[in-house]
Formats: C-alpha cells, sequence, structure tokens
C-alpha cells in the first residue's frame, strides 16, 4: 500500500492501532493510543480446549482463532469507544508461530485494511514481547537488555534503537516456558504447566535437589534447558525405581531455581559486558513469580534500571502487538496486501 492512500491521522491527534496476535494459543486483539495507552485489551485464551490434550494441538488452535477473530476484533473496538475510521493504522503477529495460527491473524488485519484503507505493519511476535515494556514504562528508551523468556523462545537481545536488534544469546535447544511445561506434565500437572510449577514451587525447598545449570563453552550468554529437564526426569524415573517418595513441591522449587538462576545470572553479565544501564523481562515466563522477584533483585544490587510488564502483558497479548506497530509505524514500516505469515521470523527480520 502506498503512503500517499494512506489515512494519516497524525496530524490531528493520537496514533491509534489496532493489534492482532494469533501465533499461537490466544486470540488477541487490543486498541493502544501512542503506543502506551491501552484502550482496549481482549484475549480470548484456547487454554481449556489445548488442556485436553497436554498441549497446543496446530489444526485445533487454528479452528478456534477462526471462530473467535471477528468477535475478539469488535470487542476490541467497542472496549476501546473506536470505530475503524478512528484508528491510524492495524498491527498484526506475522512470526514467529504456527502457521496456521498466524494465517487467521493475517488474514483477518488484511482483510480489514483492505476495507477501510488503513496501513498495515506486520510485527515479529518476540518484538512484541519486548514491546509489552514500553506500555507501563513511557520512560523507557533502548537502547536495553532484554530477557525474553516464552513457550518458544528464550533469547537475550540488545535492544540498540527502535527496529534494531543484536540477539547476544539464546537457547540451544528447549525455550525456558517449554521446559516448564515439560517438566509439569512429568509432575503431573496440567498444560500449561508454567503456571502450575511456579504456584507448586513456593511450598517447596529450592535447594533440595542440585539440579544442573548448564554453561556453554564460549557462548557465556547462551541457554541450554534440555539437560535440565532430563535430569528432573531421571530425579522422578529414580525415586520411582528405588519406591521412594517424591517430594513434588522440592522437585518443582529446585527445578525453577536452576532456570532463574541461568536465565538471571546469563542476562545480567551480557548486560554489564555490553555498557548498558537498563534491563528488561518479557515473555510468558516473564509472569514467573521467582523470575520477576530474582531479576528485580539482582538489577538493584548491581545498579541497573529494570522493566518488567504487569503480568497481562507478559504472555501473549495484543496489546503488546500494537505497541510495536506503533514504533514500527513512526519508523514507515508498512506491510501491504502482501503480507504473508512466517512461522520461524527471526527477531529484526520482516515479514
Ligand atoms: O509468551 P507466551 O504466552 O507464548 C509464547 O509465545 O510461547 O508464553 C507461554 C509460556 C508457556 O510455556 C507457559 O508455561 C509459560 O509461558 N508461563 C510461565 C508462567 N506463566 C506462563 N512459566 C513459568 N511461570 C509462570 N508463572
Ligand atoms: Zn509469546
Amino acid at each position: 500500500m502506498e503512503m500517499t492512500e494512506e489515512k494519516m491521522k497524525t496530524e490531528d491527534g493520537d496514533i491509534v492501532i489496532l493489534g492482532i496476535e494469533s501465533s499461537c494459543d490466544e486470540t488477541a486483539a487490543s486498541v493502544v493510543a501512542s503506543g502506551c495507552e491501552v484502550l482496549s485489551n481482549v484475549i480470548h485464551s484456547q487454554i481449556p480446549v489445548h488442556t485436553l490434550y497436554g498441549g497446543v494441538v496446530p489444526e485445533i488452535a487454528s479452528r478456534e482463532h477462526v471462530k473467535r477473530i471477528n468477535q475478539v476484533i469488535r470487542k476490541a473496538l467497542t472496549d476501546a469507544g473506536k470505530t475503524l475510521q478512528d484508528l491510524t493504522a492495524i498491527a498484526v503477529t506475522a512470526g514467529p508461530g504456527l502457521v496456521g495460527p498466524l494465517l487467521v491473524g493475517v488474514g483477518a488485519a488484511k482483510a480489514i485494511a483492505f476495507a477501510s484503507g488503513l496501513p498495515l505493519v506486520g510485527v515479529n511476535h518476540i518484538e512484541g514481547h519486548i514491546s509489552a515494556n514500553f506500555i507501563e514504562h513511557p520512560d523507557l528508551a533502548p537502547p536495553f537488555i532484554c530477557l525474553v523468556a516464552s513457550g518458544g523462545h528464550s533469547h537475550i537481545v540488545l535492544m540498540e534503537d527502535y527496529g534494531k536488534y543484536r540477539i547476544l544469546g539464546q537457547t540451544r535447544d528447549d525455550a525456558a516456558g517449554e521446559a516448564y511445561d515439560k517438566v509439569a506434565r512429568a509432575l503431573g500437572l496440567p498444560y500449561p504447566g508454567g503456571p502450575k510449577v511456579d504456584q507448586l514451587a513456593k511450598e517447596g525447598n529450592p535447594d533440595a535437589i542440585p539440579f544442573p545449570r548448564a554453561k556453554i563453552d564460549g557462548s557465556p550468554y547462551d541457554f541450554s534447558f534440555s539437560g535440565l529437564k532430563s535430569a528432573v526426569l531421571n530425579y522422578l524415573n529414580g525415586c520411582e525405581m528405588k519406591n521412594i517418595p517424591v517430594n513434588k513441591a522440592d522437585v518443582a522449587a529446585s527445578f525453577q531455581k536452576a532456570v532463574v538462576d541461568v536465565l538471571t545470572e546469563h542476562t545480567f553479565r551480557a548486560a554489564e559486558d555490553h555498557g548498558a544501564k537498563t534491563v528488561c523481562l518479557a515473555g510468558g515466563v516473564a509472569a514467573n513469580s521467582s523470575l520477576r522477584a530474582a531479576m528485580e533483585a539482582e538489577a538493584e544490587k548491581r545498579g541497573f534500571t529494570y522493566s518488567q510488564p504487569s503480568l497481562i502483558y507478559c504472555t501473549d497479548n495484543g496489546a503488546m502487538i500494537a505497541t510495536a506497530g506503533y514504533y514500527a509505524y513512526l519508523n514507515g514500516e508498512r506491510s501491504g496486501l502482501s503480507l504473508n505469515a512466517v512461522p520461524n521470523l527471526k527477531i529484526g527480520e520482516r515479514a
């Protein structure tokens, strides 16, 4: 879409963005003004559907998004007291994520953009998670270091400027949230296991079982969680074979401490090595009570300015996509109606 065709609303007031998110198991839409004023935030979670299967079933997720997307978008507009005429642009998650679910959001966004003439901005989901920090901290500005830990990703990112990212570290195997979900399953907890392990860990001793903290030679900011996950499974199997009763709360607490130690230590080492002054947290695992407390305490101890989103902006939501879309829009990014879903879209890349 050409800039000249766009409805430019910038002269007569706020930039108002509709953000649409459907990359995994949340159908979400939100209207955000000026990149930080959340006028509505509608999230339809598919968790009850996927819990039956112990994890997200992509085909079922796609169908659920198809069923819900229109009503979620309509509610986001109604809750915000806005019509399409009041919007400046539409932002939508274009990747990374599950291709079927992504296509539902991208298709809906393209249809609305076509019908309304509004500009369309494709957003990277991980950049969306990072941008969640701007919502409640309007003074926050790059450069900063952000730990992004979710069900699909674990990255330490240096956000050098708006739209400019450098990945300093990432997981070599499982994402942190994935490890949480797998350990939860082994403990007999339902999907998604992260919040359940978090809850159970509060009753356990984090020093009860010495689970490993993986270090990767030559890559001090990378992570590996599959060894930790295997250590937990081996511990549980060992107990079963020897007929030793398992204290599940101790397992949850000890596993969680191992994850939080590594995430926190690597993030602050990267921040110090790169001379950063500010550290942020993002992604679904950023909702973890122990990680939030550890990151906040470490930032205070080491003298960093620190930001973490409220819980509602940690797990998948449309507001973070609208906020990322706001900065992309200001940067002149426009996607056009050829926008496609890109399941393995890399951070900093455009669909
Ligand atoms: O960002 P998100 O909503 O979706 C992805 O982009 O992956 O993250 C979902 C992940 C799941 O693995 C879930 O178990 C984890 O975030 N999670 C948590 C907590 N809340 C959600 N992990 C640990 N503690 C929590 N409180
Ligand atoms: Zn996410």
